[in-house]
């Protein structure tokens, strides 16, 4: 049985060419096992959105060998890698990408209407898993009427939805106060970290890095070390 949810190496990726050309990742080397929660960490710039958008099949690598659960996800036909993601990826991102005219329980239902649920089930479903993340009162607010930390756990709440197998999150916790950070680390182990799952975190906020079963650390476009996080196990 695969117990990698995510194998990369020497994964290559530049941006531009020629004399243009800037080498974000240079010889990326990451496994992140399944029922863990891995985190990446390292300083701005040094490649960490990118290898998770690589990661994600967001973006083509430029060279190397990349598997995702088993696959080879930047060589399907994009249709193929499209339908692969949205049944097997959640995603979080450094920006939420909520879609304005949708309320929170919509906005959160979105993995499952692309799945062809119907849309009263799905934003009932939507809105458990809302109420789970502490933002019942909220379900039918649009983004513009929400904090950012409540914005926050919406796009938690779209990454969950549809129980994806890898899980990717950039800065998860950055509009987050220390306390409602904590709390939803703690609802994405109890979600997220089970057997056939994995989890994998981007992250500078080192109050939470003692939720990580492993910290890879990245520098200048390449992952440098890895760190087996004991206290969690
Ligand atoms: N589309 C692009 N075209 C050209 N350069 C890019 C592109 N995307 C990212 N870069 C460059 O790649 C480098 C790594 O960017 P990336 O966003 O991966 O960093 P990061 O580690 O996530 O930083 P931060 O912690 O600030 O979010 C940066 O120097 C950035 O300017
Ligand atoms: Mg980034």
């Amino acid at each position: 049985m695969n117990t990698q949810a995510v194998v990369c190496n020497q994964v290559l990726k530049s941006f531009g060419a020629g004399e243009d050309e800037v080498k974000v990742l240079r010889g990326v080397d990451l496994t992140v096992p399944l029922g863990e929660m891995t985190f990446l960490v390292g300083p701005s710039g040094c490649g960490k959105t990118t290898l998770l958008s690589v990661i994600a099949g967001l973006l083509n690598p430029t060279g190397g060998d990349l598997h995702v659960l088993g696959t080879a996800l930047h060589q399907l036909k994009s249709s193929k890698a499209v339908e692969f993601r949205r049944e097997n990826l959640g995603f979080v991102f450094q920006q939420f990408n909520l879609l304005p005219a949708l309320t929170a329980a919509e906005n959160a239902a979105v993995p499952l209407l692309a799945a062809n649920w119907p849309l009263k089930k799905a934003v009932e479903k939507a809105k458990t898993l809302l109420d789970e993340l502490g933002l019942g009162s909220r379900v039918n607010a649009r983004p513009n009427q929400l904090s950012g930390g409540q914005q926050q756990r919406v796009a938690f709440a779209r990454a969950l939805i549809h129980d994806p197998k890898l899980i990717v999150c950039d800065e998860p916790t950055s509009a987050l106060d220390e306390h409602t950070g904590h709390y939803v680390m703690e609802l994405l182990r109890k979600i997220a970290v089970r057997p056939e799952r994995a989890v994998l975190v981007v992250t500078h906020d080192n109050r939470i890095y003692n939720f990580a079963d492993r910290i890879a650390h990245m520098n200048d476009g390449l992952v440098t070390h890895v760190e087996q996080n004991g206290g969690m196990n």
